[in-house]
């Protein structure tokens, strides 16, 4: 296996353990990946995943080693990447908590992620350029839609790194933790998460996802549907009456 699995109430946090290729993305990592997440975003009992690395790396890219000798016809037609799409259709949100390297596909796979969080020493960034390609998972759009043309272009056509302080002033990462408490902290997060009603998380989720893709009208409008289709719900019936009433809500799966 090439990662760790751990649920602790309602959040599954999976840690990528290839430390001796500092966790680079192969296909079976990917795979193995996709596997586990699609099994606990049924699960109603699981409200957050926390995605993360090592100290060291988060992931230092995809792997280099299984690509090098690969053809054009050989990506083509095996779509190569095209899995990481499985990743980004879990609908339980995923958080991503980075220290060390976020390369390449790593910076590409904690863009994936619903949130960034980072320790002091996470370094970002998407030095494919330095391999003679470009970013393959995403990265010219995702880095684009999240940092702006300026500071992507900046990071892509130089390859240069990003630190954690910059990577947050420029609106990467939500949040810095020190390295030592990142975890903690991320799964906090993650249990606060879980604790609200997955119906209206997922729904959340969703919606803000659509502001990168709809314009502002029909953004706007998407909303309100969502919005209303939430009373259709028990957990905005326990939700509300739980304020009106001055307890804690106990949400369910409606
Ligand atoms: N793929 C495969 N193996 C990798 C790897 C990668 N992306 N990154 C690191 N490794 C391996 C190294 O080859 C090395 O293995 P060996 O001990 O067998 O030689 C091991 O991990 C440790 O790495 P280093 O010795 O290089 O460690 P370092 O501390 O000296 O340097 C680093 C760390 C700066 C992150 C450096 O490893 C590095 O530059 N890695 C490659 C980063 C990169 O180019 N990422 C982009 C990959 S392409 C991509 O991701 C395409 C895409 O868009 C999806």
């Amino acid at each position: 296996m090439n990662i760790k699995v751990e649920k602790e109430r309602r959040v599954v946090i999976i840690t990528l353990d290839r430390p001796q290729a500092l966790n680079a993305l192969n296909t079976p990592l990917m795979n193995e990946l996709v596997a586990v997440m699609q099994q606990y975003d049924k699960d109603p009992e699981v409200g957050c995943f926390v995605v993360t690395g090592s100290e060291k790396a988060f992931a230092a890219g995809a792997d280099i080693k299984e690509m090098n000798t690969k053809t054009y016809l050989d990506m083509f037609h095996e779509d190569y990447f095209a899995g990481w799409e499985q990743f980004t259709a879990i609908r339980t949100p995923k958080i991503a908590a980075v220290s060390g390297y976020a390369l390449g596909g790593g910076c590409e796979l904690a863009m994936m992620c619903d949130i960034i969080y980072a320790s002091d020493s996470a370094k970002f960034g998407q030095p494919e350029i330095k391999l003679g390609v470009i970013p393959g998972i995403g990265g010219t759009q995702r880095l684009t839609k999240s940092i702006g043309k300026a500071k992507a272009m900046d990071m892509i056509l130089t390859g240069r790194m990003m630190g954690a302080e910059e990577a947050e002033s420029a609106g990467l990462v939500a949040k810095i933790f020190p390295k030592e408490t990142l975890l903690e902290e991320v799964k906090s997060i993650a249990d606060n998460i879980a604790s609200y009603s997955k119906t209206s998380v997922m729904i959340a989720k969703e919606a803000v996802d659509r502001a990168l893709e709809m314009g502002l009208r029909e953004g706007i409008l998407y909303e309100r549907r969502v919005f209303h289709a939430l009373f259709a719900t028990e957990d905005q019936k326990e939700g509300m009456q739980a304020f009106i009433e001055k307890r804690t809500p106990s949400f369910g799966k409606s």
